[in-house]
């Protein structure tokens, strides 16, 4: 409530909020998670909770009028349409250059994503985070991430078989075939379920082409793993449809936080402010971000320093797809759980997840989402005009991921005598090179931060979420920022309770 006095705030319940509301409560500390989009318990009028891709509606984007469907093309035609404004699941939040989508809601990232659940290769992590201890990581807190969100991997047997990766074993073929290595990629969603939605036995999820609006079967999302656990404490309190504005020292000691209460037409409905001993900055690459810039240049938190808001990464997102010969057809029933990759890293720079396209018909289309070694990275800065936060990406950054990628799709075109389609992302145009589903930085470990995550210049403060991973993660990066926040807690809990 308004005024009331907390040992530690969460602003955000992703990966690293739910982290350390777990790990914070299980230390016996009381916390209180502060989430700007809905708690996602409740059923819509179609006895649903989650919008199906093929049908968005209402609950499917954050705040537009009009949905930004990731592909926004089908055969050429766009198919985006008039929606309203709610404080739906997914935020195309647009920049100059470049949209970026993130999940809203109690679960953040983790309601809309794929669930691919991808450990970077060893040799790769000293690349990612230099000042991080490789073995700790390696030895202790990726297989702690891992099993707090409950990863498991595809039965091979069924993979080879099942109509529903029928797309993904024609991205195997043509992958072996140009020489390059293939991966299975680890998911959290319960491949068990997924049999059992293929036998007809359960309602479908993945089968269903449910991904990106959230999964209502499934998948296992914070709220079923680490939000759940931390509700068992006892400890753990959200409140949701809640966004904090401000953080500043409190003159008793602490933080005042301020607090806006929202509607589900985005309309501020009450103001509040709390007193918190500690602050856990959890909003996000982008939320987290551009709070610490405004907070810092209005002066609110004078002592952050000038890393903040800088170290910004797309993880060098590319999309593409490649029209197949009638023979490789991908087929109509497509599991939107992606869980295969080509990794063409050391050589071209790039690992591209297969990735589905669940029209429900045949597209005879190979559809695929590049991570690529890209160098290019942003700066967040406040624009005291708009009261806003912008950020320098430039657009024809991308070009060197496109390069990058095309060292995998040039070579599967030439072997397999197919071409790029050019459909999917406008009227002849090949490469989805306008959004990334992966920001990652803006206030790096050891930059911005200590070597765990406390901010410079006000003690008590705390980053917990991608922001703090330096723009690139070499694949999907959500088990990265699991595991850092599992790192950076456990020190924490150590040394500053
Ligand atoms: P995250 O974004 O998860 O959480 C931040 C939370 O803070 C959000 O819930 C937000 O609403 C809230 N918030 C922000 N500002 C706030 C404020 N001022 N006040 C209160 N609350 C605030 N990764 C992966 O590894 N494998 C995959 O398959 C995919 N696939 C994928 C698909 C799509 C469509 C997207 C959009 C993303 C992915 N990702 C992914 C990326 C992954 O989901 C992402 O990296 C993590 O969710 C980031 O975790 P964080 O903890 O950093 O923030």
């Amino acid at each position: 409530g308004d005024g009331a006095r907390v040992p530690a705030l969460i602003i955000g319940s992703g990966y690293g909020g739910s982290v350390a509301a777990l790990r914070l409560a299980q230390a016996g500390v009381d916390v209180h998670m502060i989430e700007m989009g809905k708690s996602w318990d409740t059923p819509g009028s179609d006895g649903k909770i989650f919008a199906n891709t093929r049908t968005p509606d209402d609950r499917s984007f954050w705040l537009r009028t009009r949905t930004k469907q990731p592909l926004s093309n089908f055969l050429g035609f766009p198919i985006d349409k008039n929606v309203s404004r709610h404080t739906g699941i997914l935020d195309a939040e647009e920049f100059s250059g470049i949209t970026v989508y993130q999940g809203r809601g109690v679960g953040g990232g983790s309601l809309v994503n794929g669930g691919m659940a991808v450990t970077p290769n060893r040799e790769r992590f000293g690349a990612i985070l230099p000042s991080v201890d490789a073995d700790e990581m390696y030895d202790v807190y990726y297989p702690r991430a891992n099993a707090g969100l409950g990863v498991n991997e595809i039965d091979r047997a069924w993979f080879d078989t099942t109509d529903c990766y029928q797309y993904a074993r024609v991205g195997r073929k043509h992958a072996e075939r140009s020489g390059f290595d293939f991966v299975y990629v680890p998911n959290v969603y319960d491949f068990n379920y997924m049999k059992q939605e293929a036998a007809g036995n359960v309602p479908r999820s993945a089968l269903a082409a449910e991904i990106l609006y959230g999964n209502n079967h499934g998948k296992k999302s914070l709220q079923q793993t680490y939000l759940a656990q931390a509700a068992a404490t006892g400890r753990v309190t959200i409140s949701p449809l809640h966004r904090v504005t401000s953080v500043t020292p409190a003159p008793s000691g602490g933080y005042t936080v301020t607090i806006e209460q929202l509607n589900t037409g985005g309309g501020v409905t009450a103001t509040k402010t709390v007193t918190a001993g500690k602050v856990f900055f959890a909003a996000g690459s982008v939320g987290t971000s551009k709070l610490l810039v405004k907070l810092k240049a209005t002066g609110a938190l004078p002592g952050l320093n000038n890393e903040v808001g800088k170290g910004w990464g797309d993880n060098g997102n590319v999309m593409c797809g490649r029209a197949n010969h009638m023979w490789d057809a991908t087929g109509s029933l497509q599991s939107s759980i992606p869980t295969v990759g080509i990794d063409n890293w050391e050589e071209g720079g790039a690992f591209a997840e297969v990735a589905p396209l669940p029209t429900g018909i045949e597209t005879y289309a190979s559809f695929y989402l590049s991570i690529t070694n890209t160098p290019h990275r942003a700066q967040f800065s406040y624009n005291a005009g708009t009261g806003g936060v912008d950020l320098n990406w430039q657009t024809s950054w991308k070009q060197t991921s496109i390069d990058m990628a095309k060292s995998i799709f040039d070579k599967i075109n030439r072997k397999e005598g197919t071409i790029y389609r050019t459909d999917l992302f406008g009227f002849y145009k090949i490469w989805g090179d306008h959004l990334t589903y992966h920001p990652l930085g803006g206030a790096v470990l050891g930059k911005a931060t200590d070597n765990h995550g406390r901010l410079h210049g006000h003690p008590g403060l705390y980053v917990i979420d991608g922001s703090l991973i330096p723009g690139n993660t070499s694949v999907n990066p959500f088990v990265t920022i699991t595991a850092l926040a599992e790192r950076n807690i456990d020190k924490i809990i150590d040394t500053d309770l």
